[in-house]
């Protein structure tokens, strides 16, 4: 039997009850897309992470490709067959935004400590054509290098995006992860730390690549009431009872990040002691929002064997790996892989994602660390 599993979905009854309410009251007034419900979440969720901008859409894929779409030109012309840096640890939806918006993904190497992209892994890759580079904050956390990646594309001329998919609420310093950037972009698939159902968020300081974003996402037309189209759009709408769900559960997000971040206290702490397993640490400054707890186990474990004792012996659920197999390898991006990532190809293959949920008790957690001292040490 399975005692703790890899992940939850937390939704309490008072806040099952609030969303009822309102998809009741939309689904009486008819207004079922574009409606209040989502300007108010994009409006809680610019506040959140402390930006001019929030544009809601229906995927964290969508909202990559129309940033993509809309810093690459005023004529929808997409990326042209630029190339775009992207981590090759990263989900399928990062690099293939890219190709969807017209351009040539570069895949970078990872950094060891943080599973982020440094300055030295995106300047290993750089070339004339290199237009940009979109770094993501695997499992939440935003590696301590971000400021230099930053002036990296400053100093090189390059635009810098956010896939700050795994990152709602987690920081560095005075910045919230989706900030640091010309965009960043949100999802909120089920899986994440935050929910609507399905659904994605553009943020941005940038007037130009905001007002492109409302363009792009619902079929390129100029404006709601003009059927003037504009740009190479696409249905990116997100309804009004996934707003629902989204803004009531951003208003969750403190207490649910909050839960995650005492577990991950309580691995944390205990995980010094084992020698075979060797945590992420969030650097000074820093706040995770714990989408995932990272641990690197030494080499030469088989994963799969481990995750399959843990499972069947002590009903403890890993989660999914960030990833399990680096993109450079995948069938799809061959035409893109030039050569080896060392580190990607070393890490990805020998990381696990410790259980961490809202919700999740210490007694879980010393559950997990029990099982891990009897299979890992
Ligand atoms: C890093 C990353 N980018 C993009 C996405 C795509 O988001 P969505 O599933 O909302 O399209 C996800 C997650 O699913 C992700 O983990």
């Amino acid at each position: 039997m399975m005692k703790v599993p890899a992940a939850k979905i937390q939704f309490l009854p008072e806040d099952r009850q609030w969303i009822a309410d309102r998809i009741q009251e939309v689904l009486e007034s008819g207004q079922l897309t574009l409606g209040k419900y989502g300007k108010e979440f994009e409006q809680a969720f610019a506040k959140f992470c402390g930006v001019k901008h929030a544009i809601a859409v229906n995927s964290g894929t969508s909202s990559i490709e129309i940033i993509l779409r809309a810093i690459a030109g005023p004529h929808g012309q997409g990326l042209a067959g630029k190339k775009v840096v992207v981590p090759a640890n990263t989900f399928f939806a990062t690099a293939a935004a890219v190709v969807h918006a017209g351009g040539v993904p570069v895949f970078a190497d990872m950094d060891a400590e943080t599973f982020a992209l440094s300055p030295e892994t995106v300047e290993a890759v750089l070339t004339p054509d290199v237009a940009g580079i979109v770094t993501v904050h695997i499992g939440g956390l935003v590696s301590a290098r971000m400021p230099e990646l930053v002036a990296l594309a400053e100093a090189k001329g390059l635009w810098l995006v956010e896939d700050a998919a795994h990152a709602h609420g987690s920081s560095l310093g005075a910045v919230k992860a989706g900030a640091f950037g010309v965009a960043g972009s949100f999802s909120f698939y089920p899986t994440k730390v935050m929910t609507s159902g399905e659904g994605g968020m553009i943020v941005t300081n940038d007037d130009r690549i905001a007002e492109e974003a409302l363009i792009y996402r619902d079929q390129g037309k100029k404006s709601f009431y003009e059927n003037a189209h504009v740009r190479l759009g696409y249905n990116w709408r997100m309804s009004e009872p996934h707003a629902i769900i989204g803004l009531r559960h951003l208003a969750r997000l403190p207490a649910m990040i909050a839960d995650r971040q005492a577990v991950a206290a309580i691995y944390d702490e205990e995980l010094k002691g084992f020698e075979n397993i060797r945590p992420l640490r969030v650097p000074e400054g820093g706040v995770c929002n714990y989408y995932k707890y990272i641990a690197v186990l030494d080499g030469g474990r088989d994963r799969k064997a481990l995750k399959g004792i843990l499972r069947e012996k002590y009903g403890v659920a890993l989660s999914g790996e960030v990833y399990e197999e680096p993109l450079h390898k995948q069938p799809v991006f061959q035409q893109y892989a030039a050569g080896a990532l060392p580190a990607a190809e070393d890490l990805c293959a020998r990381h696990v994602c410790l259980p961490v949920f809202s919700g999740m008790t210490e007694a879980d957690a010393r559950l997990v660390l029990e099982a891990l001292a009897d299979t890992v040490g």
